[in-house]
């Protein structure tokens, strides 16, 4: 395989299995990094693997809750076990439920911000940990959600935008602490993954509302996976050695209006 932009480094993405979360995994393996496909679907994480190690490319699936700290501390071990040491960490993994502020049931509010919010902590602390000697790079998969938010969806965008902000306190703690540990947001606009797709088919009106969807990113198109994964591998990369504390948009225009 020709030199890659992240040859030989050591990725964890959480939530690695399908959607965004695979096509990062793939084009990270394809730029040469060793990756970790971490995700509570263990059955769809091995797919992806073994989908990645007939292309050549160096992957293994390992089990993760993003919600366990303790699993997260097994995952590091683990995966410099099989690995080595670990300095690119994707917080990917999250879900997505409907829900105003006013019909939103506290367990629905609890849930999404344990699996968006406290998954991306969780990997974040023990990330540090586990880079702090070396160095890396942590980049956190928030939304456009997190910049402009919509009625129909308050905890999903509430954890969302807690996630951009909460990257930037990182950022500056790894900075003032000299750990060369970079930390960015990703914020995709909408791409249609299984995680859409599921969400869309419980409505009635699913097919008009994707339309309507569609029409706000001026580009006049959802976004792809691969569109995402490329702006994680930049920022993942060296290209971005002087960028921490950014958030980096991907959303054909949507939050320029
Ligand atoms: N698809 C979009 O339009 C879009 C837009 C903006 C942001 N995002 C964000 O991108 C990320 C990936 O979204 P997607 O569309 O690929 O979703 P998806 O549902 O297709 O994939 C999510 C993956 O995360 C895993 N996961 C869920 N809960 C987990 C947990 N507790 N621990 C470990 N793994 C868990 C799932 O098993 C699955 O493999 C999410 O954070 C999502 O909020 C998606």
């Amino acid at each position: 395989m020709a030199m890659g932009r992240v040859d030989g480094r050591v990725a964890v993405v959480s939530g690695g299995g399908r959607g965004l979360g695979a096509a990062i995994c793939e084009r990270l393996a394809r730029d040469g990094a060793l990756v970790a496909i971490a995700d509570i679907d263990i059955a769809t994480a091995e797919m992806q693997a073994h989908r990645l190690r007939e292309k050549g490319c160096v992957a293994k699936a390992f089990a993760l809750d993003v919600t366990s700290e303790a699993q997260w501390e097994s995952l590091y071990s683990q995966v410099s076990a099989a690995l080595g040491r670990v300095s690119i960490l994707v917080n990917n993994a999250g879900i997505a439920a409907p829900g105003t502020a006013e019909d939103t049931e506290l367990a629905d509010w609890k849930r999404i911000h344990a699996v968006n919010l406290d998954g991306v902590f969780l990997g974040t602390k023990s990330g540090i940990k586990a880079m702090k000697e070396h160095g890396g790079a942590i980049v956190n998969i928030s939304s456009i959600k997190g910049i402009a938010a919509t009625s129909f969806s308050a905890a999903y965008d509430s954890s969302k935008g807690a996630v951009r902000i909460f990257t930037k306190s990182t950022a500056l703690h790894c900075a003032e602490n000299h750990y060369n540990i970079r930390v960015n947001s990703v914020h995709p606009g909408w791409v249609r993954t299984e995680m859409v797709e599921e969400g869309m088919a419980k409505l009635e009106d699913g097919e008009a509302m994707m339309a309507q969807i569609r029409a706000l990113h001026p580009i006049g198109r959802f976004g792809e996976p691969d569109e995402i994964a490329n702006a994680v591998l930049f920022l993942a990369s060296d290209e971005a050695s002087f960028i921490t504390g950014a958030e980096l948009v991907v959303d054909g225009g949507y939050t320029a209006q």
